[in-house]
């Protein structure tokens, strides 16, 4: 069986990432016949301090990516079955989602602006988090849940929830101090998310969307989380960071 590709037909050169393969949104798994999650997943950071910088942006996006289904699915339970437990697990998706946000964004400005600003740029005058479409059912869901739960059971998850919005809020005030962003330069901000946006994100991110087995998706989930706190232990940010994914882990 041969290792996965690392880089796809239509992608880009700027990171040594395996694609991260997923089904759409609402798509579930497939069962797996095949032993494929038995393939290497092979993910370690640069030790060069700008490469490592570009690698934490794709890196990080491809845990957002997968703590957002993560998180989906979480919340859509919680509309059906309002629970103590199902409530910490959503919570739990906010926080790990909010260490992806400062993993992501952890690069000094100037890095930020000479190197990882220009690439989002170049293959999208109006390059937004707004195309993530894995992101985009979850401000519904949220809400969906915290009224079948009542603001009482709510707290831990409205909590969580608040905390990631700051932890956005950070990282955009830490890297575009200004608050031009390319969404507000492009003049874009308001109007409607196309599917061609969808996709680009996908394509600039190195997500390729298909039919996905249970296993390989399990695995590639584990590689990518683990691949985060290895670089972590190794070079820290805040050690609750490493905490809330230790417990994640822990709990997929
Ligand atoms: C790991 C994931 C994310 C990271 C690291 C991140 C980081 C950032 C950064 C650095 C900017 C400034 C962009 C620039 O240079 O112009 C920004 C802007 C923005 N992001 Fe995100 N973001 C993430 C996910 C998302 C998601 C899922 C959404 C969906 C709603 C989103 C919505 C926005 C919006 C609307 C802006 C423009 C805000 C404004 O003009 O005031 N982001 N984000």
């Amino acid at each position: 069986m041969s290792a996965p590709t690392c880089l796809p037909s239509w992608g880009h050169t700027w990171v040594d990432l395996p694609v991260l393969r997923l089904p759409l949104p609402g798509v579930e798994l497939i069962p797996c016949d095949n032993g494929c999650y038995q393939i290497p997943i092979d993910i370690s950071a640069p030790e060069d301090p700008v490469d490592r910088a570009v690698h934490r942006w794709f890196l990080g996006h491809h845990g957002a990516f997968l703590v957002w289904r993560f998180l989906g699915a979480s919340l859509d339970r919680l509309t059906r079955e309002p629970d103590s437990q199902l409530v910490r697990a959503a919570a739990l998706g906010y926080d790990a989602y909010s260490v992806m946000l400062a993993y992501s964004g952890s690069c000094s400005r100037e890095v930020y602006d000479d190197v990882i600003r220009p690439k989002m740029a170049a293959f999208d005058p109006a390059f937004s988090g707004r195309w993530a479409r894995d992101y985009e059912p979850l401000p519904a869901l949220l809400r969906r849940a915290r009224a079948a739960l009542g603001s009482a059971a709510a707290e831990p998850l409205s909590a969580a929830s608040k905390a990631n919005l700051l932890a956005h809020m950070e990282v955009m005030r830490a890297l575009v101090p200004d608050g031009q962003s390319l969404l507000r330069e492009s003049g874009k901000a308001r109007v409607p998310i196309t599917d061609a946006e969808r996709a680009r994100f996908d394509e600039f991110f190195l997500v390729s969307r298909e039919n996905v087995c249970a296993s390989r998706y399990a695995a590639h989930r584990t590689a990518v989380l683990s691949a985060v706190d290895q670089d972590l232990a190794k070079h820290p940010l805040r050690p609750e960071y490493r905490d809330t994914l230790g417990r994640l882990l822990t709990h997929l």
